[in-house]
């Protein structure tokens, strides 16, 4: 193959823009059972006996019972269902399936806790192996009586082996009736929140260093139907008041993840919430024409936001601070809707401008986001209002955004409206809504990284207005039938997690980067590159993809620098476009870190085939 002689020049002179502060961030939904299943760290399936109106689906007879929903003399008016066991002999009771097993771990303190009633004797709370045969931890609760009483305990494992193969259990220490509302566990949390979030994945997610967090959707914000929707007043105050509702994904969300539930999420990772409201727009066609119909809907924003941001003497953040949260969040941005582009109705720019008048006239700060961006129809677009951002979404084949990177955002107006590359990720070949794709692997394989790591430099070139940008989907649950979607940035079962080779890009980009922008152009090939550098230190971010199959020798001239420490860091992740992390090889492609000498203003490096490389450099 011919050697090609390639010359990264940088502009070190003078800064072109700012990069934005909140340029990468995290986006989210339930879909892939991305909350239950997922990062929400209940592990009962089906708590609340409202996933299905027939069948206690998930729970199980131990021991002879016969279990059935029951509607008569529900918890509450929202707890409408409980589970009744009718226990013929000792021991017997009922099993929970969890969200594909449970996790087991040596010397753990799980919490129980459920609503039960009857005449039964003691309860026993067992987490055993699915056969029976090994009681990882178990404990036992004094008898309840006839009315609904909440019970709580610990089941504590001993030095076992971790496992997922497990059940839960309660089981009846004599023959009678025993109904069961809400039962609930959870292994230890991240900060120890009470309903609060899976470790490792909570670990995963602040390694990325997110400035944002965009939620609750995506679909999941606008439901089928109206009816379905992202309803935020009911998924807020004790769990026993949340009915959940069904998700556009195929299940049921239990809605224990909900508006404060996310907004403590972004406080554990220090980014800012991002909020979708729901704009008047839902998936299966169904619309609010503009005018008094939407007005409800605009009323229910501006609540959400005065819950969110509003000080305790406000309506809602009085309501936030009853449910534990006196404290206002901070919140720049809000988003009118996910994808209007697909309401063939006609209605967004006039909903959207009623939502944005509304907005700014209580909340003259706050950016509005239209989820119309340019890369549709012009048609699409907003045009009575001039919104403060556009939303765009990029599901593209990985060689797309490789030939589209080197100039994508140069025809942008740098002047605004600002772009928020809402949803974007590589596929390797086939995209994620054809069925084929569901034959794939959950996460991307290094192929999808190469694209999705040269689409970063693009927006990151540009990260003075490309102001945030977030991958999605952020999770996958990868046991059969947990994923809608494919390809996904981390996936996980009951016990363990994984980052894709993407999840490793994104970490290389948003962890190490500047606050100014440099100029960057590179002679001899596509511009797969770009450059910040951190003003107070002067320190330099070079990145750059090599997509081919052969090393790329590159001569890097620092144009204008009066000197550079001779030692410099190269992060990089490298690996053949079909190796993958799975959950059996978690870390088969990982970055590595070197150090490399012998480095002046100019200075020639060879990246390695299919690269995606980080070097930082100090200048003076
Ligand atoms: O990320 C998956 C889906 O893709 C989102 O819910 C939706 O906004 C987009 O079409």
């Amino acid at each position: 193959m011919k050697k090609q002689n390639l010359t990264l020049t940088i502009d070190t002179t003078k800064a072109t823009g700012k990069v934005s502060p909140l340029h990468y961030g995290l986006m989210t939904e339930e879909i892939n059972y991305s909350y239950d299943g997922g990062l929400y760290a209940e592990l009962i399936r089906n708590r609340a006996f409202l996933d299905d109106a027939k069948n206690p689906v998930h729970w199980s007879s131990v021991g002879g019972a016969t279990l059935a929903l029951d509607t008569a003399l529900p918890v509450n008016n929202v707890l409408t269902t409980s589970l009744r066991v009718e226990a013929t002999a000792a021991g017997a009771g009922a099993a929970n399936d969890g969200y594909w097993g449970f996790p087991i771990t040596p010397n753990t303190n799980d919490k129980a806790s459920f609503f039960a009633r009857g005449s039964v004797g003691a309860l026993t709370l067992t987490l055993q192996s699915r056969d029976g045969k090994t009681i990882y931890a178990q404990t036992r609760v004094s008898a309840v009586g006839e009315g609904w009483k909440k019970v709580t305990a610990t089941l504590k494992t001993g030095n076992v082996a971790p496992t997922t193969d497990a059940i839960f259990t309660i089981t009846a220490e004599k023959p009678g009736t025993l109904w069961l509302s809400l039962v609930s566990l959870f292994p230890p949390t991240w900060n120890n929140r009470p309903n609060g979030f899976r470790r490792d994945l909570m670990q995963l997610l602040v390694d990325l260093k997110p400035g944002f967090l965009r939620f609750p959707g995506g679909n999941y914000l606008e439901g089928n139907t109206i009816a379905t929707r992202f309803d935020w007043k009911k998924t807020i105050g004790p769990l026993e008041t949340r009915p959940g509702h069904p998700c556009p994904w195929g299940y049921r969300s239990s809605d224990g993840m909900g508006l404060l539930e996310f907004l403590l999420w972004c406080e554990d990772m220090d980014a800012e919430p991002v909020l979708g409201v729901y704009a008047g727009y839902s998936l299966r066609g169904e619309f609010v024409k503009p005018g008094p119909d939407l007005e409800p809907y605009v009323q229910e924003a501006l609540e959400e936001i005065e819950y969110i941001t509003g000080s305790t003497s406000t309506k809602w953040g009085a309501q936030r601070a009853k449910d534990g949260h006196p404290k206002p969040f901070k919140l720049q941005y809000v988003e009118v809707g996910n994808e209007d582009f697909f309401d063939r109705s006609g209605s967004y720019d006039g909903r959207f401008a009623q939502f944005y008048d509304a907005i700014k006239a209580k909340y003259p700060n706050l950016k509005v986001v239209s989820t119309v961006g340019n890369e549709q129809p012009a048609s699409k677009r907003v045009k009575s209002r001039k919104p403060d951002a556009l939303d765009e979404h990029y599901y593209r084949k990985a060689a797309d955004f490789i030939r589209d990177s080197p100039t994508h955002f140069d025809r942008y107006d740098r002047k605004g409206p600002e772009i928020f590359v809402g949803e974007w990720a590589a596929h390797e070949e086939i995209a994620p809504w054809l069925p084929p794709s569901r034959n794939l692997p959950a996460t991307p394989s290094m192929k999808a990284a190469l694209g999705d790591a040269a689409f970063m430099t693009a927006m990151e070139r540009h990260a003075d207005f490309v102001t945030m940008q977030c991958y999605a989907p952020l999770f996958v649950n990868i046991n059969p039938g947990g994923r809608q979607w494919r390809p996904d940035l981390i996936g996980y079962d009951a016990l363990r997690s994984y980052g894709a080779p993407s999840y490793y890009a994104l970490k290389l980009f948003s962890t190490s980067v500047g606050d100014e922008l440099l100029k960057v152009s590179l002679a001899g090939a596509p511009l797969l590159a770009s450059v910040t550098r951190q003003s107070k230190t002067g320190k330099l971010f070079v990145k750059y993809v090599n997509p081919g199959e052969t090393p790329q020798a590159v001569t890097l001239q620092l144009a204008g620098a009066k000197s550079v420490k001779p030692e410099a860091t190269v992060t990089t992740l490298a690996a053949p476009p079909d190796e993958t992390n799975s959950m059996e090889n978690p870390s088969k492609v990982i970055s590595k870190t070197t150090k490399i000498g012998n480095i002046k203003p100019e200075f020639s490096y060879t990246f390695p085939p299919y690269s995606i490389t980080l070097i930082t450099l100090e200048t003076r």
